[in-house]
């Protein structure tokens, strides 16, 4: 009996550790088979002639392949930089009344044109801390700077005027300055100028053409500050939204899949010529921001009691005011690292003003979107830090102490290659960031393209009342 017992046993375990044997076996064929490349869709710029891209171990980095000339043109990670035969996104912009844009920058033109006339003078954006959210402005005078300029060199999209042609639909409506501007309530109104302003642009967008053609999912709209498009985005949420971060939408109206996350404009002075380094920056740790309200903020007076005491650490709380601007331009010139720590929402401008200093970022907060991450590693240049991580004690500081010279400068050089992409100017050049926004829109074209074609399949036999009341349809688990 035993030796029965004994011998089953012994099978027993013979087959199972074949199995094993087997099955981790199979499991290493299939991480062979699919390695660490892979196939990004086609089509992953509009109109393109690309075939694809994957990421190659040799070469160590994503190759362009264009069919017109065979060969692969190198989008490295260490360069940003295409073939000349990028294919140009085309855009068809909305003739949106002025009160939707540069009439709230107080431009009136001749009184019957819609757009002003680049060539003679660009309306200025207003100053201080509006810009940090001025990404609207930009991107609709790049589009207007389109039409006539010859040049398209480093340009990533074009302004075009039959809407059956374009890749994606521009509403140009200036929602974070609208926000700044008009949501105080006059005396003698009921409802803001910015929420009215609002409702006018949802009846006006869903009883258009364009809109109703794939429900809204081809159009951008740039809603840059938390609290901007507050009443409309509920409605114009198949559309593609420009955000700095997700921190005040449900994840339903908007997430990373659809939507493009764009970078602050930094307030604080870029460090031209910098020559600086490890030893004479004499700041190790530099932070300066608003003391804390809500739920997330208080990590910041945690960190407050933590590093208060140390002499080369600069913590200091208040917003940056007019005059204090220049004052944290100083302060972060003069710093090795930057701390960015979540306020009310995941993201800030300091990111960005610390960029521009090419102070290393170290950022402490846990629902951060970066910019462009899908092609940009911020590890090369940024240090992340857990918040519970944060919290305990000492780790901060013997993380940061711990980082040499040679790191610091690695990480340094590195702000100052890829410092262009967050620099919003006009005219724009290319890969700033307002260039860069517009790839990052062009990579979300075959996804947005995709889901406009589904929803086709059963299109035509809807009648077009359903169909008008199927424009905005409400986003599933909604709730
Ligand atoms: C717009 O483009 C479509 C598709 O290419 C074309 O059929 C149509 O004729 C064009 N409309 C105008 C006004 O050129
Ligand atoms: C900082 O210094 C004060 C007074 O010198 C002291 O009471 C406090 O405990 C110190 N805090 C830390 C975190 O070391």
């Amino acid at each position: 009996m035993s030796k029965m017992g004994l011998l089953s046993y012994k099978s027993l375990f013979c087959w199972f550790l074949m199995t094993s044997v087997l099955f981790m076996f199979s499991w290493f064929l299939v991480l062979r088979s699919t390695g660490r490349s892979y196939y990004v869709d086609f089509g992953i710029l509009p109109n393109s002639k690309v075939l694809g891209i994957w990421e190659n171990e040799n070469l160590e980095g994503a190759h362009l392949i264009s069919s017109s000339t065979g060969e692969g043109v190198i989008w490295n990670k260490n360069s940003i930089k295409c073939g000349s035969d990028r294919p140009i996104l085309k855009v068809f912009m909305y003739d949106l009344p002025p009160e939707f844009h540069f009439g709230l920058l107080g431009w009136k033109g001749d009184g019957k044109s819609i757009w002003p006339d680049l060539r003679t003078k660009v309306p200025e954006y207003p100053g201080g801390l509006n810009l940090q959210h001025s990404i609207e402005y930009w991107l609709t005078l790049d589009l207007l700077n389109s039409e006539f300029s010859e040049n398209l060199k480093g340009r990533s999209a074009k302004r075009i005027y039959n809407s059956s042609e374009a890749d994606v639909v521009f509403v140009p409506f200036f929602a974070s300055l609208s926000y700044n501007r008009g949501s105080k309530l006059k005396s003698g109104e009921k409802r803001s100028t910015n929420a009215i302003l609002q409702e006018k642009l949802v009846k006006f967008l869903i009883a258009q053409e364009e809109w109703k053609r794939s429900a809204g999912k081809d159009h951008i709209i740039v809603a840059h500050h938390p609290n901007s498009l507050l009443d409309a985005r509920m409605k114009l949420w198949p559309a593609m939204f420009i955000l700095s971060d997700f921190g005040r939408y449900p994840p339903n109206i908007a997430n990373v899949e659809k939507d493009v996350i764009a970078p602050y404009r930094h307030v604080t002075r870029s460090y031209v010529d910098d020559t600086s380094d490890f030893d004479s920056r004499p700041i190790l740790l530099y932070f300066q921001g608003s003391i804390y309200r809500k739920d997330g903020g208080t990590v910041r007076q945690e960190l407050y009691y933590m590093l208060k005491n140390e002499t080369d650490v600069h913590f200091s709380f208040g917003t940056v005011q007019k005059g204090g601007i220049s004052q944290a331009s100083e302060g972060m010139h003069s710093s090795k690292f930057c701390l960015n720590i979540a306020g009310d929402t995941p993201s800030s401008n300091r990111l960005f003003d610390a960029i521009a200093s090419h102070c290393v970022p170290v950022i402490i907060s846990d629902e951060i979107e970066l910019p462009y991450e899908d092609i940009l590693d911020y590890a090369e240049f940024c240090i992340f830090v857990r918040t519970s991580d944060a919290l305990k004690e000492k780790f901060l500081l013997n993380l940061i102490r711990n980082i040499r010279k040679e790191k610091w400068t690695r990480m340094w050089k590195r702000l100052k290659e890829i410092e262009h992409f967050y620099e919003f100017q006009y005219p724009s050049q290319e890969n700033d960031a307002v260039q860069m926004i517009w790839q990052a829109i062009s990579r979300k074209v075959p996804a947005a393209r995709r889901k406009t074609h589904r929803d086709r399949r059963f299109y035509r036999m809807s009648l077009p009342r359903e169909r008008a009341l199927r424009s905005v349809p409400l986003p599933r688990n909604f709730g």
